[in-house]
This record gives structure tokens, C-alpha cells and sequence, in this order.
């Protein structure tokens, strides 16, 4: 028989579900810091798919799986951040520093990465909610196109930024350990 402790996820240490990386993010930390090494090459994908391939509907189709995972995932996450809070996990980082959470290291790297994201999950919103109004179904090259290239580009980009920007803060906050 296992004992009960086997099922027990992650410790008591920190408040909230701890993750399962082995660092001391919690578990929504986690799933989403792996979830952008998904996201980030399936965008790449699609964009392949539609600008060398013209595949419009697979790349349609991957925009949408991948809206709504993101989608998902943040609601998730900002349910986790908000009602634990990550200060405790990063507190015995060297880069975090409580009493100037927003001047430390730690602190400038969440700042940088949420005026990416941010801004990122707005204009992502807003590029899938245009696409799907204005191309036509199955979807092909319409005079939507000339916006949704340059704002499509906008929102990879900017997920790339997000994603890259995210990966620093989690390494800065819950891997970094001065001893
Ligand atoms: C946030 C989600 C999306 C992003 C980031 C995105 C990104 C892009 C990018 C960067 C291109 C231009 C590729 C190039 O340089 O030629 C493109 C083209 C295209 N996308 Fe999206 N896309 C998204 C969602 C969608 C959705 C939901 C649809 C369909 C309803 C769609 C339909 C198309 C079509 C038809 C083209 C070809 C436009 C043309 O070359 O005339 N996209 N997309």
C-alpha cells in the first residue's frame, strides 16, 4: 500500500499547489513556463504553414487550438497568482528582495514581461476575433489580408517577446538559489 503522503502534490512549504519541475514555482507556474516551449514553435509552425505553404485552414485551425489553450491557461494562472502569490517562492532567490519586490532584479524582470504580455493578450484577442469575422470560411486570402499580415506579425512577435521575457522571470524568481 502507498502511504498517504504519495499523494500528496508537491509540499506545504509555500501556499498553493507546488509544480512538478523541481524548482519552486507552483504548479500553474509550471504548466504554463512549459506550455510557451509548445506554443512558441506551433506558431511557428503556423505561420509556415500560411505563408509558405498557404495551408490557410491548418493555420486557422492551430489558431484557434492554440487561442484557446492560452486562453485557458491564463485564467488559470491569475487564478493561482492571485490568490497565493509567488512572493514566497521567490524569496530565497538572490535576485528577489520583498521589501523592494518591484526594484529587484526579479521584480524588473515581471515588470518587462507583463508590458509584453499584456499588450500581447489584448492584440491576440483581437487578431483572432478579426480573422474569424472578416476571412471568409474556409478561410483564404481576402482584403482582410493587408491588416491581419501586419498585426499577425504584431502578435507572434509579441508571443515570442511574452514567452522569452517569462522564461527570465521564472528562472530569476524560483530557480535562482543563493546557497
Ligand atoms: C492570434 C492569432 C493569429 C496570428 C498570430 C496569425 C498570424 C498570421 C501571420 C503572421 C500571417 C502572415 C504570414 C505571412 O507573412 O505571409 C497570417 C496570415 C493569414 N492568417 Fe493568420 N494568424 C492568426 C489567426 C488567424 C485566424 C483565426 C485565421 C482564420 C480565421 C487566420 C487566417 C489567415 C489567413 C487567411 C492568412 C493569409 C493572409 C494572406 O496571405 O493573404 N489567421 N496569420
Amino acid at each position: 500500500m502507498f502511504a498517504p503522503q504519495t499523494f500528496i502534490l508537491g509540499d506545504t512549504t509555500y501556499p498553493g499547489l507546488s509544480g512538478f519541475l523541481g524548482s519552486r514555482g507552483s504548479l500553474m507556474l509550471d504548466v504554463v513556463f512549459l506550455a510557451m516551449f509548445i506554443v512558441v514553435p506551433v506558431l511557428a509552425v503556423s505561420i509556415y504553414l500560411v505563408k509558405i505553404r498557404h495551408r490557410y485552414d491548418l493555420h486557422k485551425k492551430l489558431q484557434l487550438v492554440m487561442a484557446s489553450v492560452l486562453l485557458v491557461a491564463v485564467v488559470l494562472f491569475e487564478l493561482d497568482i492571485r490568490i497565493n502569490g509567488w512572493e514566497h517562492r521567490a524569496a530565497p532567490s538572490p535576485y528577489f528582495d520583498a521589501a523592494h519586490k518591484w526594484t529587484s532584479p526579479a521584480g524588473i524582470s515581471l515588470a518587462i514581461h507583463l508590458s509584453f504580455a499584456i499588450p500581447t493578450l489584448l492584440l491576440w484577442i483581437v487578431v483572432v476575433a478579426r480573422a474569424l469575422r472578416n476571412f471568409p470560411r474556409p478561410p483564404h486570402p481576402a482584403a482582410h489580408s493587408r491588416w491581419h499580415t501586419r498585426y499577425g506579425w504584431a502578435a507572434a512577435i509579441g508571443m515570442l517577446l511574452t514567452a522569452l521575457t517569462g522564461w527570465l522571470f521564472y528562472y530569476l524568481a524560483f530557480i535562482a538559489s543563493s546557497s
